[in-house]
């Protein structure tokens, strides 16, 4: 069992909490807040929670792994301080905001003997393995993936305040928060992209509302779109030479229906875990616990693919973050 630490205390960490302890692999211990008040109040649901408001106190208490859900341009900072005091990193996504900070994070967790994760739920779901086990024999002419949700924190950008998640100092933004899913989503059936661009709605700030963006494989291209002003119920599709594969979404898949050209369908047997937080838990457990070094390198070497592949998109789209003007 591993003991878990957790800095974080909004809606997100509850709901990993859930997973890890559905997974029967972790059991919570200490919870760190900027203010103590806010980490009793987090912890009063669960027993024997050792509290915490000062993070090198925290990082010093006995536990084995952190999760860190925290606004994305701290999450650098946090995790490269948790490695170094010997503690195994699940960090919520994205892990950076630059790629040169994942390299750094990846050199330190070697150093330490520890692992890190970026906690991109879709990469860890059983349902893509299943995805590009079926695709293995098919020529791929392009994709189109979306994810794009009106945020809860609309209301409170539109009454003129600047939600952490719409804020270039904590490098939110809707490419950042949601369009890291399809991205992880081409990188684990696809590898790595050639070159990507993104074009946006953005605010005075540069954060992106919602856009658009293509990554350029050798032969064929994946389409993105990313919002948070707006929803898409647009399904995301898989052209092939042979056909289409339908997938209901790009992250918590719960149905890919491949049709050919004839109009012939395959239903591929997906299963979707219960909760979508379950599979990368247990998944990043097992890895502690029996390490495989050669698929934990692909982790990571996908995860740098990605964090370029970012980068190079906020940059074709002029996003730009506080710590970058
Ligand atoms: N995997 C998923 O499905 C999923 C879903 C939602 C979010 N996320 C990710 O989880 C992370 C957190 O997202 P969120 O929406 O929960 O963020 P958030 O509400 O803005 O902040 C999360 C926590 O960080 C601390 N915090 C907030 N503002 C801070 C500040 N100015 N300085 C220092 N600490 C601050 C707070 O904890 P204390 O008050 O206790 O210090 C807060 O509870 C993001 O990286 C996001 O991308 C992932």
């Amino acid at each position: 069992m591993l003991k878990l630490g957790v800095i974080g205390t909004s809606a997100i960490s509850h709901h990993f909490i859930e997973a890890a302890h559905a997974s029967g692999e972790y059991q919570l211990v200490a919870v760190y807040s900027r203010k103590l008040e806010t980490a009793a109040t987090f912890a009063s649901r669960y027993q024997d929670i050792q509290l915490f408001e000062q993070l090198e106190d925290f990082l010093k208490s006995p536990f084995d792994v952190v999760y860190i859900a925290s606004p994305n341009s701290l999450h650098f900072v946090q995790a490269k301080a948790a490695l170094s005091f010997g503690k195994h990193v699940i960090l919520e996504k994205p892990a950076v905001t630059q790629p040169q900070e994942w390299l750094d994070l990846r050199q330190t967790a070697e150093k330490n003997h520890c692992f890190i994760f970026e906690a991109a739920r879709n990469y860890h779901e059983e349902a893509f393995t299943t995805i590009k086990n079926f695709l293995a024999d098919k020529q791929v002419l392009g994709a189109d993936f979306n994810y794009a949700k009106y945020s809860s924190k609309m209301p409170d950008l539109l009454a003129g305040h600047t939600p952490n998640v719409f804020s270039d100092r904590f490098a939110g933004g809707a490419l950042m928060d949601l369009g890291i899913y399809p991205i992880y989503a081409a990188i684990r059936l696809f590898g790595k992209a050639q070159d990507a661009t993104y074009q946006a709605q953005q605010l005075n700030n540069s954060i992106d509302l919602n856009g658009d963006g293509i990554l350029f494989y050798p032969d064929f291209q994946v389409h993105i779109k990313a919002g948070k002003n707006i929803t898409s119920n647009l399904p995301c599709e898989i052209y092939t030479a042979d056909g289409t594969l339908t997938l209901n979404t790009i992250e918590h898949v719960r149905s890919a229906i491949f049709t050919d050209h004839q109009g012939n369908q395959i239903q591929l047997p997906i299963q979707q875990a219960p909760h979508t937080m379950t599979e990368e838990a247990a998944t990043f457990a097992h890895m502690i616990q029996q390490p495989d070094q050669t698929l934990y390198q692909n982790w990571l070497d996908d995860a740098g693919s990605v964090h370029d592949l970012l980068y190079i998109m906020r940059q074709s789209a002029g996003i730009r973050f506080e710590a970058e003007k």
